[in-house]
């Protein structure tokens, strides 16, 4: 058992990697956490490589500077663009979401025949289907990019039959050819059991979950873990409009969340 207590730095585009925040809780509860949302430019969902690689660096730097122990980059956009870029230039461990969610992909399909739902950067990126390549060539990937679910989740429109038309809208030519779906994508998770109706039987990965257990095998293998008896914390920074991410963050988490405060990065 470790005794290292600095917290563990996550950050999402805006308020999705509470999804991360959520399964890393659970399986490492003597953790502190210090959570980030760039919630000023968010969606990171349709832009460029290079921008989304300045705001990841920016992001990082900014936890850095909160004396984190390992940074999770819990937006799926992010780690399909930027993660590579920032393995390099900073020494602290970085895990992003897509490797974990691979992973488990291949572990599970039976017939290697994958779908990934993501947003546009994240599909256009093809970070995915390279990793999938990279772990079973043979595999079949099917991927589609579903650009309108992350505003429908902000809404809070979660279970509604407007949903159940978009997700129909945009599964149907994957429906039949798939065995496995990951979820690549923040803010998915939370209508997991509509896109899981709609695809009956096909194995659904989310990613989150995924995350949360390398998160504890990293600082595990690192001496990173902090003590048992370890009182932790949370903290939550966002660089625009605190009250809605309190208000969005209670639809994610089902609970409150201490206040967050306001940044600039
Ligand atoms: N967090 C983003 C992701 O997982 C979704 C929201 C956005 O487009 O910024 O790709």
């Amino acid at each position: 058992m470790g005794t290292d207590k600095r917290p563990i730095g996550i950050f999402d585009s805006g308020i999705g990697g509470l999804t991360v925040l959520k399964e890393i809780e659970k399986r490492l509860p003597c953790e502190s956490l210090i959570y980030f949302g760039d919630t000023a430019r968010v969606p990171y969902g349709n832009k460029s490589r290079q921008t989304v690689i300045r705001f990841t660096t920016e992001n990082i730097l900014f936890l850095l500077k909160k004396r984190v122990k390992l940074i999770v980059i819990a937006c799926n956009t992010s780690s399909s663009l930027a993660l590579k870029y920032v393995r390099k230039i900073f020494k602290i461990p970085i895990l992003g979401v897509i490797k974990p969610a691979v992973e488990k992909a291949i572990k599970v399909s039976k017939g290697k025949r994958i779908g990934v739902i993501g947003t546009k950067s994240t599909i256009a990126s093809r970070a995915y289907e390279e990793e999938l390549k990279r772990k079973d060539r043979n595999s079949l990937i099917f991927s589609r990019p579903c650009p309108l679910l992350v505003p429908f989740i902000e809404e809070g429109l979660i279970r509604s039959l407007l949903l159940e038309d978009l997700v129909k809208f945009y599964l149907k030519d994957l429906k039949g050819k798939i065995d496995t779906l990951i979820l690549g994508c923040t803010h998915y998770p939370l209508i997991k059991n509509v896109i899981a109706s709609y695809l009956k039987g096909v194995c659904i990965i989310d990613s989150a979950k995924e995350v949360a257990i390398n998160t504890k095998r990293i600082l595990e293998e690192n001496g990173l873990l902090a003590n048992s008896r370890n009182v932790s914390h949370k903290e939550f920074y966002v660089t625009d409009d605190p009250q809605n991410f309190f208000k969005l963050a209670k639809l994610f988490l089902k609970k409150n969340i201490e206040n967050p405060k306001l940044v600039n990065v």
